[in-house]
């Protein structure tokens, strides 16, 4: 669905630090994916190439302003802040940032979340729960090591199992995010779904984007998540969940487990009408739709004075740029080239 264009209200200047965040659409934005470093321990086959470039230091925000544009946002009406990567862990004193984070909440920010892909949670997971981070989302494709192997190229699944273990122990409430890979985990959806739920652990299967350098190449992988659900159907009693975890998932209750299931089908644009977040990559990108090139400066503005005026403009100006959805099935039926954005810039 598709939301309708309204008059887009810019506040008036001497309001804008607080003003809220709503797009021309009505959409109200209090939902911020961080990213803070494209770079990442693993090299996953759909998100990058094993000889991947990676950005030179300077262009990436620095610890103290990824705090400050997140102090901004808050300001602005965002109650969820989700760290993103690339691997976010691999940033170097990444803690320091979830520790000036942790001082937001109390002054509008309910949750701090984040993305990883678990190899390095082990290390940190009591440090997150220590800063307030209540829910992690791993990334897990596969329980067989081999395929992981395969899939990550540079992974090593025991890692990532501890760091699922470390996060439950530390009471992290860990969500599993499964990308199903036609002809590499077809076989393990319902085995996965047992595994996870057997531990309270919800999984969420997410349809291969059309991103990154191989997009193409993810095409010949993809698998629709209808495939998905009728291999749980084989075992499993799935009913629509009311739940709702301000993502674009569709949440499922399954009755002989207890546990739920998400799918996330980013190339329907259902979730577009209530989409209620933007993407900020690490070189401070503020890219206002996951399917669109459309982007707003916010690291100019950051540099350019320690007042934080500019980059509240920078984000009026976002606001009245989102578009109203993403344009993916345009894209992967040719129309148009798809996105070269990997993941690993946007975070997902
Ligand atoms: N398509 C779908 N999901 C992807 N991810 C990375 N690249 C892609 C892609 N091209 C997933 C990761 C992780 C999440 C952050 O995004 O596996 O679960
Ligand atoms: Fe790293 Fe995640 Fe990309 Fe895999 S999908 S290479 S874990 S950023």
């Amino acid at each position: 669905m598709r939301p309708n264009k309204v008059e887009n209200p810019v506040p008036p200047a001497e309001n804008r630090a607080s003003a809220a965040l709503v797009d021309s659409y009505a959409r109200r934005i209090d939902y911020i994916r961080l990213s803070v470093t494209d770079r990442c321990n693993f090299r996953c086959v759909y998100c990058m190439s094993e000889n991947m470039n990676f950005l030179p230091k300077a262009d990436l925000l620095t610890l103290e302003e990824l705090e400050r544009l997140s102090a901004a946002f808050v300001g602005r009406g965002v109650r969820k802040i989700r760290i993103t990567g690339g691997e976010p862990l691999v940033r170097r004193n990444v803690m320091s940032l979830f520790l000036g984070l942790s001082r937001l909440f109390g002054k509008g920010l309910d949750e701090l979340t984040l993305t990883t892909n678990g190899a390095l949670l082990a290390r940190h997971a009591q440090e997150l729960a220590d800063c307030g981070v209540r829910r992690v989302n791993v990334s897990l494709d596969t329980r067989d090591a081999e395929k992981f192997r395969a899939i990550t190229r540079w992974g090593e699944l025991a890692e990532v199992l501890a760091g699922v273990e470390a996060a439950r122990a530390a009471g992290l409430k860990v969500k599993i995010n499964c990308v199903a890979l036609k002809g590499v985990n077809e076989d393990e959806f319902l085995s996965l779904t047992e595994w996870a739920h057997g531990f309270g652990m919800d999984v969420s299967f997410i349809e291969v984007m059309p991103l990154g350098e191989d997009a193409v190449h993810n095409i010949e992988s993809f698998l629709s998540l209808d495939a998905v659900a009728a291999a749980l159907a084989e075992r499993l009693t799935l009913s629509p969940s009311t739940h709702a975890s301000g993502g674009p998932a569709h949440y499922f209750d399954v009755a002989e487990t207890g546990g739920r299931v998400g799918f996330i089908t980013p190339l329907s644009q259902h979730f577009c009408d209530s989409c209620n977040r933007v993407r900020v990559t690490c070189t401070g990108q503020l890219y206002t739709c996951l399917g669109q090139e459309d982007r707003v400066d916010l690291r100019g503005p950051l540099r350019s004075s320690p007042d934080d005026s500019a980059l509240h403009a920078a984000l009026d100006e976002a606001m009245r740029r989102k578009p109203r959805g993403h344009d993916f099935v345009a894209q992967w039926s040719g129309a148009r080239a798809p996105s070269r954005r990997p993941m690993s810039l946007t975070g997902g």
